[in-house]
Formats: structure tokens, C-alpha cells, sequence
């Protein structure tokens, strides 16, 4: 028997047999019917185990004609014509379309229904998750994604809590499987907060249940490293972390799917200290959400590479998977050996500064300076250099080859490649790089 036959007999606890029903359904040790029509007609498309193929995958997190009990059934019936899936109303009599519904539902993984609330904390916030309650939510809404992302909020220190329906393998339950930094995190299931399972330097494990359960993750930024870009792989792995089985955070999905982790500044600037290709190890990474992006070298204080398109792909290096470095999503302007270079290598780096657009600061010879990269669109970056203390001195910079952009400074200082202009303390000069054919 399936949901909608129950439904049918007692139409009065139809809805509260949804839960039991899809619950039990694959526990059943003989195929149902539903599972025998989806294996005869559906497979071919949506593969034996759902995982799509021609069609959609039909059981993960994504749903793209809605995910409820209804749609699913109503899609199959009307079928999609012109993306090449028939319409099955006359095909099969409305229980047995039912039972396909509950078959394909009985295997569902990932989130549904997944929120998120964020909470803004002050410098001094302590590391403690119970001072929520005094907290006013910033922001908060739903996730039709149904993927977790940590790096969402716009503030410097917050707490983000998710909180949706989770559906884990009713066989073997299996844990949740988190590559995190021993970082502040607190999982809760059906109101209960759980404790850790595994507890260890990029793997944190919290045991789960078997099929579907309300679970709330909260993560604050307090007692945390800094500069850390809270790309955090969050997956569902089986019983004996042997298997990863499904992503439940966008980076979590993302590595499982081919190890591809891509960090992209969706809607502020972001900084990644990663090995990457064509950059030298000492290189930090700047991408802003327009689409352009640069790399500052601590070593030698230049900017040793810019490029257009999306930031990173810091999937080869996330657990020893291969050690080539991450590669960037575009189109290079230039790269390490060419860079935008101070005269002298005589060069410290201090520090950096992430309000706003980040900036390096750098001492040459006891003068300090900073130099704050601004993107104007997805086509031109701003170079600002500042001089911030030590005595009035001469800004020198050898700038690279570039194809497809020109440098530019106010008052045409550029020659062959190099730029020079006098600076008092506390002044700023800006020389700008911009596309070919752009404005
Ligand atoms: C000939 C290939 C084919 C067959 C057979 C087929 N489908 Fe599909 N199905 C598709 C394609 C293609 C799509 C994606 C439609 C689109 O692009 O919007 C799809 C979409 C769906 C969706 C919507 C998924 C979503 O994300 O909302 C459901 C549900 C679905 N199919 C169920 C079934 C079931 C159940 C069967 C068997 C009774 C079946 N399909 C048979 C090709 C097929």
C-alpha cells in the first residue's frame, strides 16, 4: 500500500502518514510496485538509482518543477514534451502513478526546506552559541538551493544558522561528515543539540538518523581563524566515513561532484591564501563579484596576477588531492613572472587589511604603504598606493606586459612600463588597468 492509497482510505491521517509512510517504504524487502514501474519506465532516463542520466537527478536537494508530493506527481503525468519526457496520465492508472511518487520520494537525500537566519556579533561577542537569544536576527530567509553557505553574510563576526528538513539513507543512516578546522559549530536534530562523533583536524563527524529529521548547524565566526573563506565542505557519509555519499553545503556538493570547489566572490570581495597555478605559493587572492580578480605576493609586494572571469577552483588541493594548486575560473591579464612591482625588493610585508576592498600593507626602507585594488566594473581595476608613514618619497612601480588592457594613471606618468611619481606621507596615487575596447 502506498501515501496515497492511505489517503484515499482515510483521507482524515493522510498528512500525518506522509512522514511514516515515505519512512518505511523502502524497508520493505520486496520491491513495491513503485519501484518495479520506475526500474521498467523511468530508469532508463533518470538512472536505476535516481541519480539522473537524460533526466534530472531525482533524488537530491534540487528540485526544479517543485518538490512536494503533488508537483511530482502532476509533473509525471503531463510529462516534459519538449525536454523528451512523454507524458505518463494514460500510460498508468492514478495508483500506480502514486506509487512511482512514493518510490521516487523514498529515496530522497539532501535538504528540503532549507533557512537560514544570521546574527550579528559586536568585537567582543563571547564564543557561545546561547547569547542568540538575546541577539535580533539581521537577516534571514529561505535557501531554495537547499545548500548551506557559510560565507553568505556581509558582516566581519556573525553566527548563521541553517535549519531545515534533512533526508539521510534509511539503510544505514550514517553521519554527518563536515571538512572544517575544529572551527565553532553545533549541530541540533529534532531539537536535540548532538555531539561530535569525530572530533579531529578537518574531519568533524555528528551521527544522524536514519530517513528524515528537522536539523539545525549554526556556525559563529567567534574564537575562529581570521582569515579563514568559509568554503566548508559539509557532506552525509555512511557509517564508516568510507563513503562520501551527498553534499549538503554548496561546497560540500561541489566536491563530491569532481572535486571541483569553486570559490567565487558572489557578493563581496574575497580573499583566499591558496597554492595556485602560475602563481608564486606566497600569493594571496582577491576576487571581487564583478568578475575580476588580482593576486598580491607577500613575498616580494607585487601584484603578481589579475584575471577576469570567476575566482578559484580550490578543488585539487582539498585533501591532498593532487598538489598543482587551485586554477582560476577566467582569463588571465598577466601572471607571475610579470606583476606590478615596487623598484626595491627590499621589501616586508605586514599585513592586510579586509574592511571594504581589501588592501596590503608593505614597508620599503622604513616607509609604509598600502596598496587597495578596487574593481571599477568586470572590466578595469583600480591600483590605489598609499604612503602611510615614513618621509616623502617616490612611488616606483614596474608594471607588466598586458595584451588585452591598458595601464593608465591621472597625470600619464607611464613610460616604458614604468610609473613614477613623487608621494608625501599620506598621499594616494592610483593607476587604473583597463580592458581594451571598454570604457
Ligand atoms: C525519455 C526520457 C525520460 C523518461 C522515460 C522519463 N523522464 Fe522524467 N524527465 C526527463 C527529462 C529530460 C526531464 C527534465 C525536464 C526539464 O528539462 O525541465 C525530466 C524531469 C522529470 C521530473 C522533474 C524533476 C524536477 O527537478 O522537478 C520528474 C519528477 C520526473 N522526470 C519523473 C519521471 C518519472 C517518475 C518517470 C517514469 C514514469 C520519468 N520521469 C520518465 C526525461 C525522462
Amino acid at each position: 500500500m502506498n501515501l496515497f492509497q492511505r489517503k484515499i482510505i482515510k483521507p482524515s491521517v493522510g498528512l500525518a502518514l506522509l512522514g511514516l509512510t515515505l519512512q518505511s517504504a523502502q524497508t520493505l524487502s520486496t520491491p513495491s510496485e513503485g519501484q518495479t514501474l520506475f526500474e521498467t519506465t523511468c530508469a532508463a532516463c533518470h538512472g536505476k538509482d535516481l541519480s539522473g542520466g537524460a533526466g534530472f537527478n531525482l533524488k537530491d536537494e534540487t528540485w526544479v518543477h517543485g518538490s512536494q508530493p503533488d508537483d511530482i506527481l502532476a509533473n509525471i503525468k503531463k510529462g516534459f514534451g519538449q525536454a523528451g519526457m512523454p507524458g505518463f496520465a494514460g500510460v498508468y492508472s492514478e495508483p500506480q502513478l502514486k506509487s512511482i511518487v512514493d518510490y521516487v520520494l523514498s529515496k530522497r537525500q539532501g535538504f528540503d526546506n532549507l533557512t537560514y537566519k544570521i546574527y550579528h556579533l559586536d568585537d567582543n561577542a563571547p564564543a557561545s552559541f546561547a547569547i542568540m537569544d538575546k541577539l535580533e536576527v539581521a537577516k534571514s530567509g529561505p535557501l531554495t538551493t537547499n545548500l548551506m553557505d557559510f560565507a553568505m553574510p556581509e558582516a566581519k563576526d556573525y553566527i548563521i544558522e541553517f535549519e531545515g528538513d534533512l533526508y539521510a539513507p534509511k539503510e544505514n543512516p550514517g553521519q554527518i561528515f563536515a571538512m572544517i578546522y575544529k572551527e565553532m559549530f553545533e549541530l541540533e536534530i529534532d531539537g536535540q543539540v548532538i555531539k561530535p562523533s569525530k572530533f579531529e583536524w578537518l574531519q568533524v563527524a555528528w551521527p544522524i538518523k536514519a530517513g528524515k529529521q528537522h536539523v539545525k548547524i549554526r556556525y559563529s565566526t567567534v574564537g575562529t581563524r581570521a582569515n579563514h573563506n568559509k568554503q566548508f565542505s559539509f557532506f552525509v557519509a555512511n557509517q564508516d566515513l568510507t563513503q562520501k555519499l551527498f553534499g549538503i553545503s554548496t561546497p560540500g556538493k561541489q566536491f563530491l561532484n569532481n572535486a571541483t570547489v569553486n570559490v567565487k566572490a558572489e557578493t563581496q570581495p574575497q580573499v583566499v591564501r591558496k597554492k595556485i597555478v602560475n602563481l608564486p605559493v606566497s600569493s594571496v587572492a582577491v576576487g571581487f563579484p564583478e568578475k575580476i580578480n588580482y593576486a598580491f605576493n607577500t613575498k616580494n609586494c607585487t601584484i603578481n596576477g589579475a584575471w577576469t572571469g570567476d575566482l578559484l577552483n580550490v578543488g585539487p588541493n582539498i585533501e591532498g588531492r593532487g598538489r598543482d594548486g587551485g586554477v582560476i575560473l577566467g582569463d588571465w591579464l598577466f601572471h607571475s613572472p610579470q606583476g606590478i612591482a615596487p623598484e626595491s625588493s627590499n621589501c616586508i610585508f605586514t599585513k592586510y587589511n579586509r574592511q571594504g576592498n581589501p588592501s596590503f600593507v608593505y614597508e620599503i626602507d622604513g616607509n609604509q604603504y598600502s596598496v587597495q585594488v578596487s574593481p571599477q566594473s568586470a572590466n578595469a581595476l583600480t591600483f590605489t598606493y598609499t604612503l602611510l608613514q615614513g618621509s616623502n618619497s617616490r612611488l616606483m612601480l614596474n608594471l607588466p606586459e598586458v595584451d588585452k588592457a591598458n595601464f593608465t594613471s591621472q597625470e600619464g606618468k607611464i613610460t616604458n612600463n614604468q610609473f613614477s611619481v613623487p608621494l608625501k606621507v599620506g598621499q594616494s596615487y592610483a593607476i587604473s588597468l583597463t580592458l581594451k575596447g571598454s570604457k
